[in-house]
């Protein structure tokens, strides 16, 4: 890890201007306050930051007389609001936005990198400056980082308020860091998906991708279509009652997302995977015959009829509704192991539906089977096998579309950690935290270099993750590794040192109630 020391006689210049006339005894800055035993330190912070210079004179302490004051921008505003929300909870101070005495200050610099901020932290003044709305929250998630874990939890934190003094500067290597949470194979409530969110949140993931269809279940109301819910959604894997969103809950999902910087990413999986919609219309399928939703796990045996009107009617009418109530910029239609499609009917199908997602004003996303077709520029290739080369991708990243890396030895985090774990998929894995975190999504897949790579995301598929605390063991501390394979620099990026820092975040997940799981390969 290569990190920048610093000491407070050796602040950036733009912190005290040339300008400034000698400090006199009256306005002199208050004496340096030591940072409490076992405060979080600026060399902490998961995802690493491109540069820290610390500076121990300048810790800022918080208390009852601390304001929060975003400058005159709905961006400034909305983090300042946030990070007011989270530390009222748990302080109880009251964090107005009046600029005097100890302030915590919030605005925009549009000259930063997207996505980036840069946070300054001297005895009187914490000054938070963002690129845009996600700069800032990326920021603010920076600063709760450097709180005790009790926080973010919302508890009391005990002792002292400090955070510890200097300058982190900082934006992400890709544009897109996400997770997928299946809810098709096991249906999880929008109250789950919500907290998950939060959790995903605290490390910058800012992509949130929901597999909303698949044999075992359709999760989301499409009202031209209501079979789809009240007959396909009415089961999961091992039977069980399974469930939908409403399109209010879908939306209201998605807005709690935007909220905290997470943009939903929808999937309608097609023309396989689709046993649940085939149960609930089965005029989609090519000889009619009803059907039951699947319960079992087996892939590749659906499809909906390629050669048929009425699919593309359907397959509109979806495409519509979802990208109406999807503010975001992508959607995903889905397109892997296909086994029960013809090659060239796959081609047809995908020829047909692609021009669906662009006029209804949105980019399609797709696993990387559909790289078979020539794909509109704006198409993006979501890579998921473990093989090293897939020439439909190379192809497609020659051709300028880019690249989503979900590798599966690396980033399936439905994966089993080690050979003898009790629980998660075994076909790519195991994935230990060392093997999430120790690769380069640059150099993984031939032909497909860094500037073709959007960023990198981390499936959790849920045959077999049944409850929230599956997902969170599942994912956490994985989700951890796979934020920092997005956001730090790959020069910056150290198995040990990532090790040791990941420790350090034990006590936050314990804090706010997230069952991780205790990696062997971490120094807890
Ligand atoms: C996949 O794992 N079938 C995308």
């Amino acid at each position: 890890m290569l990190l920048t020391g610093c000491t407070s006689t050796e602040e950036p210049s733009s912190r005290r201007p040339s300008s400034t006339p000698p400090t006199t005894t009256s306005s002199r800055a208050p004496d340096p306050v030591a940072l409490p035993k076992g405060a979080p330190q600026l060399t902490d912070v998961i995802p690493a930051p491109v540069r820290v210079q610390r500076a121990p004179e300048e810790n800022f302490p918080i208390d009852s007389a601390t304001a929060i004051v975003p400058a005159k921008s709905p961006d400034a505003e909305h983090a300042a609001d946030l990070l007011r929300d989270t530390l009222r909870r748990s302080t109880g101070f009251e964090l107005p936005a009046t600029d005097r005495g100890q302030v915590i200050e919030l605005r925009v610099d549009d000259e930063l990198p997207a996505q980036g901020y840069r946070l300054e932290v001297t005895r009187t003044r914490i000054t938070l400056s963002g690129a845009d709305r996600a700069g800032l929250l990326n920021g603010v998630q920076t600063l709760l980082q450097l709180l005790p874990p009790e926080v973010v939890a919302g508890k009391r934190p005990q002792g002292e308020l400090v955070v510890a003094g200097g300058t982190i500067t900082d934006h992400p290597r890709y544009a897109y860091r996400g997770t997928m949470l299946d809810v098709a194979r096991h249906f999880f409530d929008a109250d789950t998906v919500k907290r998950h969110i939060d959790r995903i949140a605290r490390y910058k993931i800012n992509y949130l991708h929901l597999h909303l269809a698949d044999d075992q279940g359709w999760r989301i109301a499409i009202r031209k279509w209501p079979k789809l819910t009240t007959v396909g959604g009415r089961t999961q894997v091992d039977g069980g009652k399974g469930g939908w969103f409403s399109r209010r809950e879908y939306s209201s999902i998605v807005r709690y997302a935007q909220r905290r910087g997470v943009t939903i990413v929808p999937e309608i999986d097609m023309p396989g995977h689709t046993q649940a919609a085939l149960a609930a219309y089965p005029q989609l399928s090519c000889d009619g015959r009803p059907r039951r939703p699947y319960t079992g796990t087996q892939v590749g045996f659906s499809t909906l009829c390629v050669t048929k009107q009425e699919t593309y009617r359907f397959v509109q009418d979806v495409i519509s509704e979802l990208a109406e109530l999807t503010p975001g910029p992508y959607l995903h239609i889905g397109g892997d192991e296909a086994q029960s499609t013809k090659p060239a009917e796959y081609r047809t199908f995908m020829r047909k539906v692609l021009p669906m997602v662009l006029r209804a004003g949105k980019k399609p996303v797709g696993w990387h089977e559909y790289a078979q077709v020539d794909l509109p520029k704006e198409a993006v290739v979501q890579y998921w096998r473990i093989e090293r080369a897939d020439d439909a991708t190379a192809a497609a990243a020659r051709a300028g579309n880019k690249v989503l890396m979900s590798p599966a030895d690396k980033s399936y985090i439905d994966m089993k950690y080690f050979e003898s774990d009790s629980r998660g998929n075994k076909w790519a894995g195991p994935v230990s935290v060392q093997t999430a975190y120790d690769w380069d999504p640059a150099g993984y897949l031939k032909g497909v270099d860094d500037s073709a790579v959007l960023g990198v995301e981390a499936p959790l598929w849920t045959e077999l993750v049944e409850t929230e605390e599956d997902i969170e063991r599942q994912a956490f501390p994985r989700i951890a590794a796979v934020a920092e394979v997005g956001w730090t620099p790959q020069s910056r990026r150290d198995w040990n040192d990532f090790r040791q820092r990941l420790a350090q975040h034990g006590p936050r997940l314990k804090a706010q109630g997230v069952a991780f799981h205790p990696s062997p390969d971490v120094p807890w």
